[in-house]
C-alpha cells in the first residue's frame, strides 16, 4: 500500500509543477527580489530555462540588468534562440563570488546549459573565465570571436555550492548561440536524425507504415525519442527484416516515450515507462530507465542500451542516441545466457509478488504495483519484478508521467 501512496504523492508534486530533484532554488524567486533584472528573469521564464535550472544542483546564473539586456533585445531573435543564448549564462558549476576571485592558476572553463542540451557543436557552449591579475574577474564564451570579454560586476545571491548567482556587465557574445534555431515543433524528426547518425533508423520511420507521422505528430504533447546509432541498426537489420508488418512498427514506437523528459530529468530518476508502441493491453511494450551517476542506460527484458548523446533537449521535444536497438520482450526472445530464475518461494509480506487470482486482462492498468505482476510464468513473474520494484524505488513519476502524458508536460 506504502508505494501506491508514494505514487499519488509523486503525482501531486508532478501536478503542482514541482519535481522532487530539486533543492528548493527557485531562480524566479531570487530574481524577482531585484526589479534591476525583470527582464532576464522575464525570459528564464519564457524559455522554460527557469525550470531547468530549478532542477539542478550546482549552478551558476550570469544575469545582466534590465538595461544590458537591450542590445540583445534588439537583434530580435526568435524565443528559441533566445534560450540558446541565455543556457549559454548558466555555468553547470557552482562559481560563488569568492571561488570566481580565487581560480586555480587564474583561469577556468565551464560547460553551461548550451552545451549540455546538445544545441552546441564542438567547444560551443563553454565560458572561458578569467581571473586577472587586478582582481578584475572577465567570462567569455568559447567562440566569442574577437567580441570582448564581459566582466564580473558583483554577486546577487549565493546558497553555498548549489546555486550562484552573478551579475556581469553584458551578454556573452556567441555566434553559435545566436544562430537562428527551429521551434521544437517544427524540427523535422527524420532529417535531424539522418544528419546526426540515426540515419538508418530514419529511413526506416519514413518507411514503415505511420511510424514517422505518430512520433512528429507526439511532438507538441512531449515526446522523447531514443535514436539506435546506425551501427547498432546495421547489426540489428536481420532481424528487423524477419518482422512482421506490424512487429516493425512496434519496435520503431517503441524508441519513442509521448513525454518530454530533459537529460537531466532521466539521470535523476529511475522507473518503468511506457512508449509509443503500448497500446494498453497486454502487448505492453515498456521498459526500464535507470541511471547509475552520469550514465542511464535503457533496459527491455531483452537488450540494454546506453544513452551515448543528445540530438535536441529542447522542451517539449528530446532526442538521445542509444548503442543499441530496443529489443521489447513482446516480439524478441531474451539470450539463453542468463541464469535461471529462481523458482518463486512464498514469501510473507502482503506487497510480495504472487500468483494473480484474476488474469491481467481484466484489471485497469496499474503501474508500479509488484503485486499486480502477472506470474503466467515463474521467469516473467520474477523479471516484473524487479522491474516494478525499481521503479517503486526510485520514481515511478516517470511512469506516471507517462500516463497522463501530455497534461504534465504543459505544467513543468
Ligand atoms: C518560483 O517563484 C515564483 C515567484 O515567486 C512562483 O510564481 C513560482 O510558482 C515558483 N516556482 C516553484 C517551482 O516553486
Ligand atoms: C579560452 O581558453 C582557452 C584555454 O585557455 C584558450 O585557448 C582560448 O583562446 C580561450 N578563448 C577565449 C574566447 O577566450
Ligand atoms: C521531413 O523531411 C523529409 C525529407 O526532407 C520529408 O520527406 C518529410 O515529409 C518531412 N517530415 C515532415 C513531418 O515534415
Ligand atoms: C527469422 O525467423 C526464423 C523463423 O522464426 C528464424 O529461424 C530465424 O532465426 C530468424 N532470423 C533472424 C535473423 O532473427
Ligand atoms: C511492463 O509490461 C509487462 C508486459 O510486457 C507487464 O507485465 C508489466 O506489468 C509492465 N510494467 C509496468 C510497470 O507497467
Amino acid at each position: 500500500m506504502q508505494h501506491v501512496l508514494y505514487l499519488g504523492l509523486l503525482l501531486l508534486l508532478l501536478f503542482s509543477g514541482c519535481l522532487p530533484v530539486s533543492r528548493g532554488h527557485n531562480i524566479t524567486k531570487i530574481l524577482a527580489e531585484h526589479p534591476e533584472f525583470s527582464t532576464f528573469n522575464h525570459y528564464l521564464t519564457a524559455t522554460h530555462l527557469a525550470g531547468e535550472i530549478n532542477r539542478r544542483k550546482t549552478i551558476t546564473i550570469l544575469v545582466v540588468s534590465n538595461a544590458d539586456m537591450a542590445p540583445l533585445l534588439a537583434k530580435h531573435l526568435s524565443l528559441y534562440t533566445l534560450k540558446n543564448v541565455l543556457s549559454l549564462h548558466v555555468l553547470v558549476d557552482y562559481f560563488g563570488a569568492k571561488k570566481l576571485h580565487q581560480l586555480n592558476g587564474g583561469a577556468a572553463a565551464s560547460s553551461t546549459l548550451f552545451q549540455a542540451t546538445g544545441s552546441a557543436q564542438g567547444t560551443a557552449g563553454f565560458v572561458n573565465i578569467t581571473n586577472h591579475r587586478a582582481g578584475r574577474v572577465s567570462f567569455a564564451a568559447v567562440d566569442a570571436g574577437g567580441a570582448p570579454p564581459v566582466n564580473f560586476v558583483k554577486s546577487i545571491k549565493e546558497i553555498s555550492y548549489d546555486i550562484a548567482v552573478i551579475q556581469i556587465s553584458s551578454v556573452l557574445s556567441s555566434p553559435e548561440a545566436e544562430a537562428p534555431t527551429p521551434a521544437p515543433a517544427q524540427v523535422n524528426l527524420t532529417t535531424l536524425m539522418s544528419k546526426k547518425g540515426c540515419k538508418t533508423f530514419a529511413d526506416l520511420l519514413v518507411a514503415t507504415g505511420d511510424a514517422e507521422k505518430t512520433f512528429e505528430s507526439n511532438v507538441g504533447g512531449g515526446l522523447t525519442v531514443f535514436c539506435p546509432i546506425d551501427q547498432a541498426m546495421k547489426a540489428f537489420m536481420p532481424k528487423f527484416k524477419n518482422l512482421t508488418a506490424d512487429g516493425k512498427l512496434s519496435v520503431l514506437l517503441y524508441h519513442g516515450i509521448p513525454v518530454y523528459n530533459s537529460i537531466q530529468m532521466l539521470k535523476s530518476n529511475n522507473g518503468v515507462v511506457n512508449t509509443l508502441a503500448t497500446d494498453g493491453s497486454a502487448k505492453n511494450y515498456n521498459f526500464t530507465v535507470q541511471n547509475d551517476g552520469e550514465v542511464v542506460t535503457l533496459k527491455t527484458r531483452v537488450t540494454v542500451a546506453t544513452i551515448t548523446g543528445t540530438l535536441i533537449d529542447e522542451d517539449p521535444l528530446a532526442v538521445y542516441t542509444i548503442d543499441q536497438v530496443l529489443e521489447p520482450r513482446e516480439l524478441f526472445k531474451p539470450e539463453k545466457t542468463r541464469a535461471p530464475a529462481p523458482a518463486p518461494t512464498p514469501v510473507a509480506e502482503a506487497e510480495a509478488p504472487t500468483k494473480s487470482k484474476k488474469r491481467h486482462h481484466a484489471s485497469p492498468p496499474a503501474p508500479a504495483g509488484p503485486a499486480d505482476a502477472p506470474a503466467a510464468d515463474n521467469e516473467k513473474a520474477a523479471d516484473d519484478e524487479s522491474a516494478a520494484g525499481g521503479g517503486a524505488r526510485a520514481g515511478p513519476w516517470i511512469v506516471a508521467a507517462a500516463a497522463v502524458g501530455a497534461a504534465v508536460v504543459m505544467v513543468a
